[in-house]
């Protein structure tokens, strides 16, 4: 009989990671379904108990459990301790032990628009959420120490950075300080909800003094191309949607859980595919 993965999360409904998943385990003639699992907040605690006692051998977290899943786990693997939230759970016979795959499924899918070493890119960051955290602390972990933050509420990027456990030469900006002075960055990072449906057409900042070689990230994929990497395209910069970010994360997962490798471009052109 087969393993039982799957996602918890609230809104779930339409969580393409069924379909990613689903197609690997085809591909890769594993025995196995993945599941999306509607769980509210409150939910939570029972959620967790009746997945182990369904034998539900991995599942992905997201919104709003990545932290409040933490207490539940019997252990966490060094990224969900950095990243200090969860988008993983292992379910190593009865012990669950959490992980989280954003952090390095952006850097992986990053790395491949890349000529040099990461840690030779002057890189912004916007953002200091949740998403930003994790994204930030991996980069510096991966000894990327150049590496600013921009966010509307400043204190939240000073808070970031003052807790991050990697050495750096981070400094907290503005967002308007980052538009300034937006030549300084080869990289650039967009890490907030700015710009998702339904605000399509808000962008944080301006890139109107990027440098031509900059690279312009967006975290965000669905819009697949949001005003700010649209104002991108249009200076003629290189973009970065958020579509692989979504891939890689979920590849590092299901290697975690089978110990095997996925389709990953396959599984590409499967999201693509769904939004259209
Ligand atoms: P996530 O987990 O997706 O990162 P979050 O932890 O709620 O979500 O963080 C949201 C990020 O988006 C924050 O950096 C937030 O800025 P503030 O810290 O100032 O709140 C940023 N953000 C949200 N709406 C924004 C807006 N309209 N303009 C600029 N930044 C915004």
């Amino acid at each position: 009989m087969g393993n039982l993965y799957g996602v918890i999360g609230c809104p779930i409904s339409h969580s393409m990671s069924p379909d990613i998943h689903n197609h690997a385990f085809h591909v890769l003639k594993i025995d196995s379904h993945y599941h999306a699992f509607h769980i509210e907040k409150e939910q939570l605690s029972d959620a967790v108990n009746s997945l182990k006692l369904l034998g539900v051998k991995g599942y992905n977290v997201t919104i709003p459990h990545k932290v409040a899943i933490i207490p539940y786990l019997d252990e966490l693997d060094e990224t969900a301790r950095i990243a200090g939230a969860v988008n993983t759970v292992v379910n190593d016979d009865g012990k669950l032990i959490g992980y989280n795959t954003d952090g390095n499924g952006y850097m992986q899918s990053l790395l491949g628009l890349l000529e040099r070493p990461i840690n030779e890119y002057n890189m912004l960051i916007i953002g200091a959420g949740g998403a930003a955290k994790g994204i930030y602390y991996t980069l510096a972990y991966n000894g990327c120490i150049n590496l600013d933050i921009a966010n509307r509420t400043i204190t939240k990027a000073e808070d970031l950075i003052n807790n991050c456990p990697f050495d750096n030469n981070s400094m907290a900006i503005t967002l308007e300080e980052a538009e300034l002075k937006l030549e300084k960055y080869d990289i650039i990072i967009q890490t907030t909800a700015v710009g998702l449906h339904p605000n399509i057409d808000e962008k944080p900042l301006s890139l109107k003094n990027a440098k031509k070689s900059a690279i312009v990230s967006d975290i965000v994929y669905n819009p697949i191309k949001t005003a700010l990497l649209k104002e991108a395209e249009q200076s003629q910069l290189t973009i970065h949607n958020g579509v692989g970010m979504f891939v890689h994360q979920a590849a590092i997962a299901f290697s975690l859980w089978t110990g095997q490798t996925p389709p990953i471009n396959e599984m590409t052109d499967i999201v693509y595919k769904k939004l259209g």
